[in-house]
């Protein structure tokens, strides 16, 4: 028997992009120099050429049945040196916001994606006492440039992850700038509270009628019966999932989500999850996001999924993954979540941070050398879940 699961009317569907992970030609923000100077990070280069090829991949994303696109804007292009903001690049990114409207795609927005131009890293970064106030005049200057393009229909987010980002960046040094404090990062992660809050009263100001949160990565927490896995479950839960929120919901107009773990407190002994790993050795258990989503119904705002997905060169479990997170997806809907969307990540293959061009997150597969893009088998059967704004349960 064939059930079908239906989503609510005007539900969004798309995938989600990051600007230094696909546009290329990024030469001037903290990830690029940290490349060139220190050799621990790899250069995106050239990436997807998505900043010369986004009307291509836009019809591409409307060709597979998206009705929505998540990218980020590269505050490096709009704010070169401090407080010169280069309005040529806000032109671009009027026309690439105007290239999704054309294709029926809405737009959401992502002002920050974890790089930052040289001159903020030069003066400490999210560090310093006053980034909250120099991050809300940037995020301010796009939106009120931007606000013929993205007056009423469009998503802003301020931030991306702001916790994954500090924990890379500032807590086991993975990222730039390479620290590894844990008193550091836990003032990061206070500026960044902030920082989303002065951003978002700053663009409220000059933009009132502008929908703004911002994305949040959650993990679904578990432990075996040991108490001490329990107080770790319970403590990541809150440190993880909810501080940041309770910080800054109240100057949301919606909130984003990122789904990618299911973390599970089983050692010493016990058992590991079990579940299918992707090419990262992440655990695959798209059930997990429906628990993530259902924490956050105490925050009473509309939730998007802007991002959830997997690295699978081989595309070997992509399907079934999508099919599941659509499922949680609905069964949080059922259970009374105001879930507006799903974005999966990502659109095309792309730099994968740390990993460079190793990882294959995409619904479409691209060539290095040629950019000619690949649709994977995955992605057609996505395009009939937005098609028919259903998914089918065999
Ligand atoms: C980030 C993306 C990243 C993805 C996969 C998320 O944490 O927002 O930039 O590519 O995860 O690692």
């Amino acid at each position: 028997m064939k059930i079908k699961l239906e989503f609510p009317k005007n539900f969004l569907w798309g995938s989600a992009t990051a600007s230094y992970q696909v546009e290329g030609g990024i030469y001037n923000n903290d990830w690029a120099q940290a490349a060139d100077t220190t050799g621990k990070v790899p250069h995106a280069g050239e990436s997807t050429d998505h900043y010369n090829r986004y009307k291509a991949d836009f019809d591409l994303a409307k060709s597979l049945g998206h009705n929505a696109h998540r990218i980020s804007i590269e505050w490096s292009r709009i704010e070169p040196e401090e407080g010169k903001f280069n309005l040529a690049e806000i032109e671009h990114y009027k026309k690439v916001i105007r290239a999704l409207k054309a294709r029926g795609l809405t737009p959401l927005v992502t002002l920050w994606h974890f790089t930052s131009p040289i001159w903020f890293n030069d003066k400490g970064g999210f560090y310093q006492k006053d980034a909250p106030k120099i991050f809300a005049r940037y995020c301010a200057f796009v939106v009120s440039a931007l606000r013929n393009e993205i007056a009423d229909d469009v998503f802003v987010a301020t931030m991306n992850e702001p916790i994954v980002w500090s924990q890379n960046a500032w807590f086991s040094g993975n990222w730039p700038p390479f620290k590894k404090t844990v008193w550091a990062f836990l003032r990061v992660v206070k500026n960044l509270m902030r920082s989303h809050n002065a951003a978002y009263d700053e663009i409220k100001k000059a933009t009132p009628q502008v929908n703004v949160g911002l994305v949040k990565n959650n993990m679904h927490f578990t432990a075996d019966w040991k108490p001490w896995n329990k107080i770790a479950a319970w403590f990541m839960r809150w440190f993880w999932n909810h501080r940041f929120l309770k910080a800054t919901y109240k100057k949301c107009d919606h909130i984003g989500l990122n789904y990618y773990f299911h973390t599970h407190f089983y050692k010493p002994f016990g058992m590991p999850l079990g579940t299918p790993k992707n090419d990262m050795g992440w655990n695959l258990d798209p059930a997990g996001l429906y628990y993530v989503l259902m924490e956050l119904r105490q925050y009473n705002k509309p939730v998007y999924v802007t991002e959830a997905g997997l690295a699978d060169r081989n595309d070997t479990y992509r399907t079934e993954y999508i099919r599941g997170l659509v499922q949680s997806s609905h069964r949080a809907i059922v259970d009374g979540l105001d879930l507006r969307g799903f974005m999966y990540w990502s659109l095309l293959d792309n730099f994968e941070w740390a990993h460079g061009y190793d990882q294959e997150f995409g619904l479409v597969h691209v060539n290095r050398k040629t950019q000619e893009r690949i649709v994977r088998p995955s992605a057609l059967v996505y395009k009939t879940i937005c098609e028919s704004n259903t998914l089918t349960l065999e």
